[in-house]
């Protein structure tokens, strides 16, 4: 997407695979700046201290930081090594396993000279195929969003709920549930987005608004606790969130908050739709109850971080000292609160079955 009109990835490799650049999350929306990771340790570190987030980037981070590694030594020592640093960094965005298994597949069986290439080539598909899976996503989600903006008085526009940063910040491009918003918006169709600021890390305030604005589509910040009255009053259309892990029979892992905007969005009868791409569907996982749910420090709940006017950005306590405090960075939301999947393939029901609907070759896998 861009950024003062110029097209810009999230992530990309630099001097022929030497290094790669991403863009410092920890710094949006105050200062735009990208970062170089040099080392396998560089990216692991990138992936924990959330300069990247986001499941599908922080799969494309692991798979250019393994490549990273074998640089160094590919060995297949190394590339167990490297893979098991990597894989530990987040435990719920099931898309960190899934890229550093496909690394693992494609290179395992070359002779270690050949690896440090392969491994560069293949971080390069799976970063490509991301940017193409969230552009499909969009293309499938838009249909929705065209369908309401037929049914809206003529100049109003079709209001969209979104949780944390599900964008092309959190992917390669796109993003997953922001892609059909930047579709219908280059369609012409009138959108306005209801962006959750997403404490405590503020995923929504930050990083959403700094996307949308940045390509020029209209947004309101808004405080956590205010989806619910927003869609009791009709001022929500659509929700569309992402997700850091599907299990087979639908249920969603996603950033804390999404499960009680679900259940606002059930007892108001707003459509609450899940975008995904193929790799965030853990089939291994029967249900949500088994997703490994994210704790964070304390310190993210007790403490802010924002700009003074001067311009200097700075961090303050915000709770009386010693109080304790407790971060569960993700939520299970029911599949029987989503009213449908947008992936890449088209839309389904949140269900097993809607799974396997739209990835019928898993069914084959398993008879
Ligand atoms: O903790 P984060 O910022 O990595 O959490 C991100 C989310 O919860 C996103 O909604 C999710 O990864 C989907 S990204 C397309």
């Amino acid at each position: 997407m861009k950024i003062n009109g110029k097209a810009t990835r999230t992530i990309w490799p630099e001097n022929g695979g030497a290094f790669v650049a991403i863009i410092d999350q920890t710094l949006l929306p105050h200062r735009l700046e990208t970062v170089s990771l040099e080392t396998v340790e560089d990216a692991a570190r990138a992936i924990l201290t959330m300069q990247v987030r986001g499941a599908p980037l922080i799969g494309a981070t692991a798979a250019y930081g393994l490549a990273l590694a074998l640089r160094q030594d590919a060995s297949d020592r190394a590339l167990a090594d490297a893979i098991a640093l990597l894989a530990k960094q987040r435990p719920t965005a099931v898309n960190l396993r899934w890229a550093l298994e496909e690394m693992r597949r494609a290179l395992a069986d070359l002779a270690p000279e050949a690896r440090a290439a392969a491994a560069l080539a293949k971080a390069a598909a799976i970063a490509d195929d991301d940017v193409e899976t969230c552009r499909l996503i969009g293309v499938h989600g838009l249909p929705l969003i065209e369908a309401i903006a037929k049914t809206k008085p003529k100049g109003e526009p079709v209001n969209i709920l979104t949780h944390c940063n599900a964008g092309w910040l959190a992917c390669v491009d796109w993003g997953t549930a922001t892609s059909p918003i930047y579709h219908a918006h280059e369609t012409g169709i009138s959108v306005h987005v209801w962006v959750d600021e997403t404490r405590p890390r503020n995923q929504g305030a930050s990083l959403t608004a700094f996307e949308l604005g940045s390509h020029g589509v209209p947004h309101t910040i808004v405080v956590d606790n205010a989806g619910g009255h927003l869609m009791q009053h009709g001022k929500v259309d659509l929700c569309i969130v992402g997700t850091d892990r599907v299990a087979a029979n639908g249920d969603v892992a996603n950033k804390i908050g999404t499960y009680l905007k679900a259940l606002a969005a059930h007892d108001t009868g707003v459509p609450f739709y899940v975008a995904l791409p193929y790799s965030t569907i853990d089939w291994s996982l029967a249900s949500g109850r088994d997703i490994p749910i994210e704790e964070r420090s304390a310190t993210e709940v007790l403490a802010m971080t924002g700009r003074l006017a001067d311009g200097s950005v700075v961090t303050v306590d915000i709770a009386a000292r010693g109080s304790p405090a407790a971060n569960p960075a993700f939520d299970v939301t029911p599949s029987r609160l989503v009213t449908g999947f947008i992936t890449e393939r088209g839309v389904a029901p949140a269900s097993r079955d809607g799974l396997l609907s739209l990835y019928p070759e898993r069914n084959e896998s398993a008879a």
